[in-house]
């Protein structure tokens, strides 16, 4: 661990930076989309950065039949100039079946010529980058080849196996696929990627809410009104059609995206930054939600599915005329909840969640309304409602936090508006914030598994989704269509509209 103290500018800053220590990238799937677009770079960056030891490679591997040259020429086109030729001369390349139990043999071969050449001992990490219909055979092979096997006491060398999501598609499969992957690895080399948790600002939850001592005491039942959690996309599907098709929003985004920020925003504070004392404190609180009403008529989970429409100025399709969507599809394209979590801190406070592709714009945010004042003394002047104070936290775009209040504007005898004091990243730390995956890939390196889901928090969620699974499963009720563009229809807003209260606008 690297310390850098205090002071950048005018702030004062304490850093703690991990340096990766030496380790081999295994990647499967390293032909594909993940690798180029998002893996490749980030441990470009990292390199750039200093952050990468110098003894590290990468060996991909995929049915793509391609030579090491081959393979760095797609890497280097998906990377900024600069020291390219030290980082590419890194990569490696081998090609195969990935049931073919011989390829891991050669796999096996290649890592200890690689090792020998780069001194490595240990610290293989195998990244499953592949769709995950592939991730039991990989890892049956990965067993059998004995590349899982664990000699290592010390948790940070031992072989490391990284699953992107989906974990499951259900609690039936989720479970499933833990106990497959427990065949072979430990809890302890599990490394389950859900990306927003390497998000500069979802990590700046724990640091706000627990670096702070103002917010903490009003965090409970006691002086906030309700909390909203919304991911908003404006892109459709993509060529991601297929896979969406089977998952939906509720498996895409709602089970890990939007559950790990809640779980951020709602849990006890973690005795410690030590990783399961944070995980712990997750899966309580994921243990903590109420399961949802579905009554049809009362239901605290709505579902929609876009229709054609215009976003961006253009003219988009619905979702069952994407290609590769089945045109009779019932998958989801947005889901609204409203949530509680019964435990004292949250008794009674409503916590609204939406997402949704093809909305407006893209936007990520957690605000949290504060109760109103109790008693206006501005009444008698015509001033008797006064707005609750909002905070705030942006995640993308325009990463920061605001703060509403209400101030007395100069002038009349009492005339009161609402201010915000934002806080914005860019102008404060000027550059881009870094990718998620370079957090992750980084610290799954140095072994640390605090932002990487455990099993029992995959377990957790799925059994607090799977009666909607099942309620949607067997209804005959299809998604509410909202035009593409649009932020949301009657059904969503009247979710909490009921309430009286309003989703946040806009978008
Ligand atoms: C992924 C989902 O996990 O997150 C995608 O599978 C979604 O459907 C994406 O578009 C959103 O991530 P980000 O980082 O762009 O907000």
């Amino acid at each position: 661990m690297q310390k850098i103290e205090p002071i950048a500018g005018k702030l004062q800053i304490i850093c703690a930076e991990t340096q990766a220590p030496p380790a081999a990238l295994v990647v499967f799937g390293a032909s594909g989309d993940l690798t180029r677009r998002k893996l490749v770079p980030s441990i470009f960056e990292l390199f750039h950065r200093g952050l990468l030891s110098e003894r590290f490679y990468l060996l991909g591997c995929s049915r793509k039949k391609l030579s090491d040259d081959d393979f760095r020429k797609i890497a280097q086109d998906t990377i900024q100039a600069g020291h390219q030729k030290d980082f590419i001369n890194n990569l490696y390349y081998i090609s195969g079946d990935y049931d073919d139990e011989q390829f891991y043999k050669r796999i096996k071969k290649r890592i200890t010529e690689l090792e020998a050449t780069y001194k490595i001992e240990s610290n293989r990490i195998f990244y499953l980058a592949v769709p995950p219909l592939l991730y039991t055979t990989i890892i049956d092979r990965l067993g059998k080849a004995t590349l899982s096997c664990c000699n290592q006491s010390d948790n940070r060398n031992q072989p490391k196996l990284v699953v992107e999501k989906p974990f499951g598609s259900d609690l039936k499969t989720a479970v499933e696929l833990n106990t497959k992957i427990h065949e072979c690895f430990k809890e302890s080399q599990i490394y389950r990627i859900d990306h927003y948790l390497g998000k500069e600002t979802v990590q700046n939850i724990l640091m706000f809410r627990f670096a702070n001592a103002i917010f903490e005491p009003l965090w409970n039942r006691n002086y906030i009104d309700h909390i909203q959690i919304t991911i908003a996309e404006s892109l459709g599907v993509g060529h991601r059609a297929s896979y969406y098709d089977k998952a939906g929003a509720l498996r895409d985004m709602f089970q890990n995206h939007m559950l790990s920020m809640l779980s951020l925003v709602a849990m006890e504070p973690p005795t410690s930054f030590y990783p399961d004392h944070i995980r712990d404190e997750k899966v309580k609180l994921l243990r903590s939600i109420r399961p949802f009403n579905l009554l049809p008529w009362h239901t605290d989970i709505i579902r929609g599915r876009y229709t054609a429409g215009t976003v961006d100025g253009k003219n988009v399709c619905g979702f069952r005329q994407e290609p590769g969507v089945a045109p009779d599809s019932n998958t989801e394209t947005f889901v609204a909840a409203k949530m509680f979590i019964d435990n004292w801190r949250w008794k009674g406070v409503p916590f609204y969640l939406r997402t949704g592709k093809r909305l407006s714009a893209k936007l990520t945010e957690i605000a949290i309304t504060f109760k109103k004042v109790p008693h206006s003394m501005f009444a008698s002047v015509g001033l008797g409602d006064m707005p609750a104070n909002v905070l705030v936290l942006k995640i993308q775009p325009n990463e920061g936090i605001s703060l509403s209040f209400q101030a007395k504007r100069p002038g009349s005898k009492a005339c009161i508006g609402t201010l915000n004091m934002d806080f914005n990243y860019a102008d404060i730390f000027g550059a881009e914030l870094p990718e998620a995956y370079q957090r992750l890939l980084l610290d799954c390196m140095a072994g640390d598994q605090t932002l990487f889901t455990r099993q029992d928090d995959v377990q957790v969620s799925w059994e607090l989704l799977e009666p909607v699974l099942e309620a949607w499963k067997n209804t005959d009720l299809p998604p509410h269509p909202y035009p593409a563009g649009n932020d949301s229809f009657s059904q969503a807003d009247n979710l909490i509209e009921s309430d009286g209260r309003h989703w946040r606008k806009p978008l």
